[in-house]
């Protein structure tokens, strides 16, 4: 079992195919966190994942709203929480009040696939949940994106694991 691997995709599409792998085996409690700059492509990969759970329709970003819920083949939420990072440089932790007032806790009790965009601390908080870092590439290598990621714990190195094999072979 592996618990990092690093993917390199050419395209958006192919961010998306990677992503629809991953969708097809999380189940209910399984967690997801997006770190990435601004357009790196947490989105597109969301969008791939919702897919493989069987969401149809439209994912976006849910930027102003915080959560959106989708009906796949169990409840998913796709947060986007950039709205709530602490001022960069200080350090801080999501703060408690926001996270109660969108029912974080609620979503993280095992009922619904989570997928978090702009995770923050939550990286270090949450027990066991695949981290998947999207890295640009250096120019003129637009369309290519660095995906590194690591699992926390058992049930995510076992994501991590299954993931990897569908995948490659
Ligand atoms: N290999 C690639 N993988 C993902 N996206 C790519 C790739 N190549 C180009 N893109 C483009 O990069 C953009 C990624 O936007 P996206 O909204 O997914 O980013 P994001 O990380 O969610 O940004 P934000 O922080 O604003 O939520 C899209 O326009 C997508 O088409
Ligand atoms: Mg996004």
């Amino acid at each position: 079992m592996v618990n990092r691997m690093s993917f390199v995709t050419q395209s958006a599409m192919e961010t998306r195919r990677l992503g629809e792998y991953l969708g097809r085996l999380m189940k209910a409690g399984d967690v997801v966190l997006l770190d990435g700059t601004l357009g790196a492509g947490k989105t597109t990969f969301v969008q791939g994942v919702a897919r493989g759970l069987g969401v149809h329709g439209d994912v976006t970003s849910p930027t102003f709203t915080l959560v959106a819920e989708y009906a796949g083949r169990v409840p998913v939420a796709h947060m986007d929480l950039y709205r709530l990072q602490p001022s960069p440089g200080t350090g801080a932790a999501l703060a408690e009040g926001d996270l109660a007032a969108i029912g974080m806790d609620d979503y993280l009790d095992g009922s619904h696939a989570v997928l978090v965009e702009w995770p923050g601390d939550l990286v270090e908080t949450v027990a066991d949940a695949l981290h998947v870092e999207i890295v640009p590439r250096p120019l003129p290598h637009v369309d290519e994106r660095e995906l590194h990621c690591r699992a926390s714990g058992a049930r995510s190195w076992e994501i991590l694991d299954e993931w990897v094999k569908e995948w490659l072979f």
